[in-house]
């Protein structure tokens, strides 16, 4: 499977994700840039993807927990998500996310 993941700089990437793996890790092994400083335990923030183009609707909704990180950010939008929360599957082949600004490594804002 495949997922397409667009990075701070506007610059597309298409990567191979494995089925039962969160998003976060594939594009962390990737090497884009994304902080995910917790490692995936959902208490950054630091993961923040917009979900483009339809795909945002397929996904199971969002934990209290990850409601919570996710108003904490300064560049929320209503497409947001955590990406260490987004399990990889079948029915995600394709989907396109975006890397938030506050995802950086070097990003102050979380
Ligand atoms: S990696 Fe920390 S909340 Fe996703």
């Amino acid at each position: 499977m495949k997922i397409h993941v667009t990075d701070q700089s506007g610059v597309e990437h298409e990567l191979e994700g494995l089925d039962g793996w969160r998003t976060m890790e594939v594009i962390r092994d990737w090497g884009l840039n994304i902080k995910a400083e917790c490692g995936g335990a959902c208490s950054c923030a630091t993961c923040h993807v917009y979900v483009e183009d339809g795909w945002f609707d397929k996904l199971p909704p969002p934990s209290d927990d990850e409601e919570d990180l996710l108003y904490s950010t300064l560049d929320k939008k209503p497409n947001s998500r955590l990406s260490c929360q987004i399990l990889l599957s079948d029915e995600l082949d394709g989907m396109r996310v975006t890397l938030a600004p506050s995802a950086a490594k070097d990003s102050e804002a979380a």
